[in-house]
């Protein structure tokens, strides 16, 4: 049975390009919120098996949605390395900041068998998903990963992590091999338990100079695909160095990613140009545009799938859905680029 997000990213190009979003699982949907009260906190919801299945089928059964994204957390790979994660509501996830002398400590091995109730969950939706659809398995980019273990909690500039890399370049490296190695054991056993594609969350690519990059991002990102693809996995992977302007051309060249996603800034036809030769590319509606619909909406879907023209297209946010999106306009932008007659509100 066909499935139009593996064609993609196989290098097909289609005339109505498979649609996700990004954060399609999350507090915009009532049945989430209902299963979400029923978990004692969020780490928990997403180490409950059925629960964290159920979620990550909600927006398919609900939109029809061509890809499912795994319900998880990039910030379980800091509790596998025996960390400890928070989630404070109002406030997102808090973390102990790690100084240098403690990178030494972390539970390196077995860290990817301490959140095993993830692989539960993937093999739970590969069994209810139908064919046509994949399953996206994540984790997050090391160096994303980082900055919330070295700041302890999100952080504008991302200035104490930086700071750190220059001033403790050493323990930056070995922090950044033990989340290569563990992403890398997280990535193999999702797709063993049945994720079809795997996706690297570099969500905090953005301000970083050209060698910051390089060492905090590009290398380690290509160390990790190179252990997947050196465990017999050739599952596609998609990239997503968001905000990373001009340093996503070398990441998309030098890093062994299948397929790249952009945020909301990129100008799809301009970045296309950059990219290996036919090279997939998914994205990259404003996140602000789908929270406003009506006509602003319409217009915005209208310009990315005339962006994204001529190459294979995954239809998707520049970012994250977030609480306050309406349903119906998720459910217009299905309609709107399949055809359809969109509803926008
Ligand atoms: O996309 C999906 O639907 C799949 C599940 C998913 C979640 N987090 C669930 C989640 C994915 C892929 C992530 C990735 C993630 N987590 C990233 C990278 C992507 C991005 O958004 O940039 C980051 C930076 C995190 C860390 C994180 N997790 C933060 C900063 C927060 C708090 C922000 C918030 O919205 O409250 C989370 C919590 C989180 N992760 C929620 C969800 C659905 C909200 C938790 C809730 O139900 O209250």
């Amino acid at each position: 049975m066909a499935n139009p997000i593996l064609q993609i990213l196989s290098g097909e190009t289609l005339s109505t390009p498979p649609i996700w979003f990004m954060r399609q699982a999350g507090r915009h949907l009532p049945e989430y919120l209902k299963v979400r009260e029923t978990a004692k906190d969020f780490i928990d919801f997403c180490f409950s098996p059925d629960k964290a299945a159920e979620v990550t089928l909600q927006p398919i059964d609900r939109y029809d949605m061509d890809a499912a994204i795994l319900f998880a957390d990039i910030l379980l790979i800091p509790i596998g390395l025996g960390r400890d994660v928070r989630f404070e509501k109002g406030v997102g996830p808090v973390l102990d900041p790690i100084t240098p002398m403690e990178i030494s400590k972390l539970t390196l091995q077995g860290a990817a068998d301490r959140i095993s109730p993830v692989y539960e969950t993937v093999s739970k939706v590969r069994a209810r998903l139908d064919q046509s659809k994949a399953l996206i398995g994540f984790c997050g980019g090391p160096w994303t990963v980082a900055t919330y273990m070295i700041e302890g909690k999100g952080s504008p500039t991302k200035e104490t992590a930086k700071r750190f890399a220059y001033e403790n370049p050493e323990a930056m490296a070995d922090l950044l091999e033990a989340l290569v190695k563990s992403s890398a054991d997280y990535l193999i056993e999702q797709s063993k338990a049945g994720a079809d594609v795997l996706k690297i969350f570099e969500s905090w690519a953005e301000g970083l100079s050209p060698d910051l990059f390089d060492r905090l991002v590009l290398n380690p990102t290509r160390d990790i695909i190179d252990r997947i693809r050196a465990a017999g996995i050739n599952k596609p992977i998609i990239g997503f160095p968001r905000g990373a302007g001009l340093n996503a051309i070398r990441y998309a060249h030098d890093t062994g990613i299948t397929a790249i996603a952009a945020g909301t800034q990129m100008p799809l036809s301009d970045f296309r140009a950059t990219l290996p030769d036919q090279m997939p590319v998914q994205g990259n509606l404003d996140p602000l545009a789908l929270r406003i619909g009506g006509k602003v909406l319409r217009r915005a879907v209208d310009e990315v799938l005339r962006e994204a023209q001529g190459g294979p297209h995954i239809f998707n946010l520049g970012h994250g859905v977030t609480p306050d999106v309406k349903i119906e306009n998720v459910k217009a932008v299905v309609a709107h680029i399949r055809g359809g007659e969109p509803n926008y509100v």
